[in-house]
């Protein structure tokens, strides 16, 4: 075009931004500043569309802003509002609310925008907050506003708020309507009251379908028959249905009408639909019917999408045949984290160790992100076949993959292996560095100092772990039992021992008398030991005996 008009920029800009071209969008942005031709709102409103990451856009958001008042359009109650829902996607909220106090405080759409930006980026509960302010100044909620605000109670599951709000929307008027209502349905059933949910749902005057699915949904998440009653209601009165309102079906499907479901499904179109056959497969899955679910996705198995794919797999993990598992998804020609979590635990499953550090590498090379999933398995491999190197090396990447931060069980794992590969030093760094220790963190502490052979310092560890107030378990006790074993603590494993019923209120297992006996029979205390024997409350097993047989041969042979 040799005469571009600024609605064509605008355009241009907008078609770009909404179909994700954010580099060529901000490009053009340029381009079009440097004809010198004069902005117009429609120029910022489709290059502010364009910040889908806002995360990493903060500063092109405040480099935008920044022109938007110099061009004057700092008084644009429509740019600004969407400037404000940027910034709070941006996490930007001192920006957000500062915008926020510049408007003029009766603009209902500008507390709208951002009570909405809250829920939208997650802080349902400075959502209310919000709407609290608002209603306290007098300002009459919208039905976008009540729309925003029971969607926070939904996701905080505030039930008592939620019902607060509810009797707003009735005495506003908005009970019957459409979005409000359905917000209404999917409030209730998220708080698991059916009942409510579905009064809400007849109130609704001209119902939609995503009323539908919204009742349905909550239906089927507490296993009822309704969903399908409902499904075949909307058929009957010509409603149209989607791949929601099957998921929904098929997820409390039973066997007896499952095949009908999967008739219907055929018979409107939607058996290849990605997300429909993933609930086919996981409702034949969940019945029980595995061999039909592997006949039918085989017949149409030529381009399985990659989640139904994994699907399948994961039942061809879980009933540990991990060869099928391997071979299904080797012919995926996309496979994303789950098919390679699943390839690996299966080739770690049946002892295949080489081909899992190959498939690490090969993943590594795809650019696919190993998840903790991932490194879990690659991690209890290298604990398996004693692999210091190796695991401290993958625990190098555990710290590059920012995991090491947050996941508690991930890092008990590198405890773990660190323990189990001998270096003591590991384990206490990778535990002083959590922030967030469990009772599985200690424990896994005071077995490795316990394999190790600091009996000592494990028993203190262990009183340390309960002064902070943890109250140990089972596999606490008996971590710290078997240190007492390994390091011949005899009075200190008594004393441990005979408190575990009555101060620990924790029946011992067979472990616990295993390391009992054996240390008894082990420090010559034969006679002690076979009290213990005689006392428990199930039959010994082979290796308590035998535990027990070559205490009392030493014995004789020192007698
Ligand atoms: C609500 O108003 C109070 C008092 O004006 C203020 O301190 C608070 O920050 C406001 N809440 C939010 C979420 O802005
Ligand atoms: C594979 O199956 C086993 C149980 O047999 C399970 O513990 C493991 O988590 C499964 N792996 C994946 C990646 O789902
Ligand atoms: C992995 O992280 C997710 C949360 O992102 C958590 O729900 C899951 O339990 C973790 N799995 C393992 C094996 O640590």
């Amino acid at each position: 075009m040799v005469h571009k008009s600024l609605v064509t920029w605008n355009i241009m800009l907008l078609m770009l931004a909404r179909n994700g071209f954010v580099g060529d969008c901000q490009n053009l942005f340029r381009d079009l500043m440097r004809t010198g031709i004069a902005l117009s709102e429609g120029s910022f409103v489709a290059v502010l569309s364009g910040l889908v990451d806002p995360e990493q856009d903060l500063e092109y958001t405040a480099m935008i802003h920044g022109l938007m008042t110099k061009c004057g359009f700092d008084g644009d109650i429509a740019l600004v509002n969407c400037l404000i829902s940027v910034y709070v996607k941006c996490k930007a909220m001192f920006w957000a609310q500062r915008l926020f106090q510049e408007v003029p405080a009766e603009n209902i759409v500008s507390w709208n925008t951002i009570i909405d930006a809250f829920v939208k980026s997650g802080r349902p509960q400075l959502a209310l907050e919000m709407f609290v302010n608002m209603s306290s100044r007098g300002l009459v909620p919208s039905q976008a506003t009540f729309v925003a605000v029971i969607d926070s109670c939904a996701c905080l599951k505030n039930f008592v708020y939620g019902e607060s709000v509810h009797a707003k929307v009735i005495r506003s008027g908005f009970e019957s309507d459409v979005v409000v209502g359905t917000a209404l349905v999917d409030f209730y059933a998220k708080c698991d009251n059916m009942m409510s949910s579905h009064k809400c749902f007849s109130q609704i005057e001209e119902k939609n379908i995503v009323s539908w699915n919204a009742l349905m949904v909550g239906y089927s998440n507490v296993c009822s028959s309704m969903p399908i009653m409902i499904l075949r209601q909307m058929l009957q009165f010509g409603h149209l249905v989607n791949e929601f309102s099957f998921s929904a079906s098929l997820k409390s499907s039973s066997v007896l009408n499952l095949p009908q479901l999967h008739g219907l499904v055929i018979k409107m179109g939607y058996e290849k639909h990605e997300y429909v056959l993933s609930s086919l497969v996981m409702a034949y899955s969940r019945n029980g019917l595995i061999n039909e679910a592997l006949s039918f996705v085989k017949e149409i198995s030529n381009s399985l999408p990659v989640v139904p794919s994994n699907i399948i797999a994961g039942i061809y993990n879980r009933t540990c045949q991990y060869y099928e598992t391997v071979k299904f998804l080797s012919l995926l020609e996309s496979p994303d984290t789950v098919s390679w979590n699943l390839v690996i635990s299966a080739c770690a499953r049946s002892n295949n160790y080489n081909e899992v550090f190959e498939l690490f590498n090969h993943m590594h090379f795809a650019c696919i992100q190993p998840d903790n999933y991932t490194f879990m398995s690659i991690l209890c491999v290298c604990t398996k076949l004693c692999r210091l190197d190796l695991g401290s090396s993958l625990h190098g990447l555990i710290i590059k993959s920012n995991l090491y931060n947050w996941d508690t069980y991930l890092c008990n794992a590198l405890i773990d292996m660190y323990g189990k590969c001998g270096s003591i030093d590991g384990s206490v760094k990778v535990f002083e560095e959590m922030t967030d220790k469990n009772i599985i963190t200690w424990t896994a502490l005071i077995t490795a100092f316990g394999l190790n052979g600091y009996a000592h310092e494990a028993l203190k560890r262990f009183k340390i772990m309960e002064s902070f107030g943890l109250k140990p378990d089972a596999l606490a006790l008996r971590a710290v039992l078997s240190a007492c074993r390994y390091g011949g603590l005899v009075s200190e494993a008594m004393e441990i021992f005979k408190q575990m019923g009555t101060a620990y209120r924790i029946q011992p297992e067979l472990d616990h008398y295993l390391c009992i006996v054996d240390l008894l029979a082990k420090s010559g205390e034969v006679e002690e030991a076979e009290k213990i024997i005689t006392s428990m409350p199930f039959p010994p097993n082979a290796n308590i005996w035998r535990s027990f047989l070559e205490g009392s041969k030493r014995q004789t042979f020192v007698n």
